[in-house]
């Protein structure tokens, strides 16, 4: 077991010791996100979120559809709906190194219509490095890394300045569901806390789409997750 992996399993019995739904990831480590990214094949339920979200992008109105990925990880998304969809065209952003490079080798069959982009979503400023406006943003298990509601916040703030009216915002994402008894992280928030900063951020009509792998009473790390939607 690699170093990485032991610290990772360290930090999962700890969090499951004390009832606290928490993942800490390295993903600046190429060792680490190499492994991570082998972990996490797309599960049955995994690829319906993937549908749920193709299925939104494929009713925008324009011929070629502009996707924007925050958080492009590993490529799965970005490779199930370049694979599927051939009018649509791609972003990539994440701030790993690691993780561009192996969206990229993942994705080198649609290089042609996937370009990436490096830049921190917790800056105020990440916007400053997207390079097309685009028509749909989306995004998987990956704004709960962002530590908390405020950083949140201002992701979906960005969101909304930089997309066209009528564009939209897809974000399936760990949750902390509304009951829930346990503490979670603080980027695990709950779904009607989602809806609130969707509409401070601006947007008009906010809901949620789908729910998978809802587990109140036995939360994991893994479980838990909703698609929410906006759209300007
Ligand atoms: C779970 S992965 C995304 C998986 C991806 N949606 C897929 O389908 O393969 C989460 C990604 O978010 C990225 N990430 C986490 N915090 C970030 C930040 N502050 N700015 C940009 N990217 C971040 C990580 O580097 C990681 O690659």
């Amino acid at each position: 077991m690699s170093l990485y992996s032991l610290s990772e399993t360290v930090s999962t019995l700890y969090s499951i010791k004390y009832m606290k739904i928490e993942k800490l990831h390295q993903f600046h480590d190429p060792e680490f996100s190499q492994g991570w990214s082998d972990r996490f094949k797309p599960t049955p339920a995994r690829l319906e979120l993937f549908d749920t979200i193709l299925a939104e992008v494929r009713k925008l109105p324009s011929d070629k559809k502009k996707v924007l990925e925050l958080g492009i990880g590993p490529g799965y998304l970005a490779a199930h709906i370049l694979g599927k969809d051939a009018n649509i065209y791609y972003e990539g952003l994440d701030y790993a190194t690691p993780m561009l490079n192996i969206a990229a080798k993942r994705n080198e069959a649609y290089k042609d219509r996937l370009i990436y982009t490096q830049a921190d979503l917790t800056s105020k400023h990440w916007d400053d490095q997207v390079q097309h406006q685009p028509d749909a943003i989306v995004s998987t298990w990956a704004l709960h890394d962002l530590f908390n509601q405020d950083n949140i916040f201002n992701v979906y703030q960005i969101a909304y300045k930089i997309l066209p009216k009528g564009g939209i915002l897809l974000n399936g994402d760990f949750i902390k569901p509304e009951n829930s008894p346990f503490e979670y992280e603080g980027g695990r928030i709950k779904p009607s806390t989602h809806l609130a900063l969707l509409m401070e951020a601006g947007f008009d009509t906010v809901s949620i789409i789908k729910e998978l792998e809802k587990n109140v009473m036995e939360p994991t790390t893994a479980n838990n997750y909703s698609c929410f939607m906006a759209i300007k």
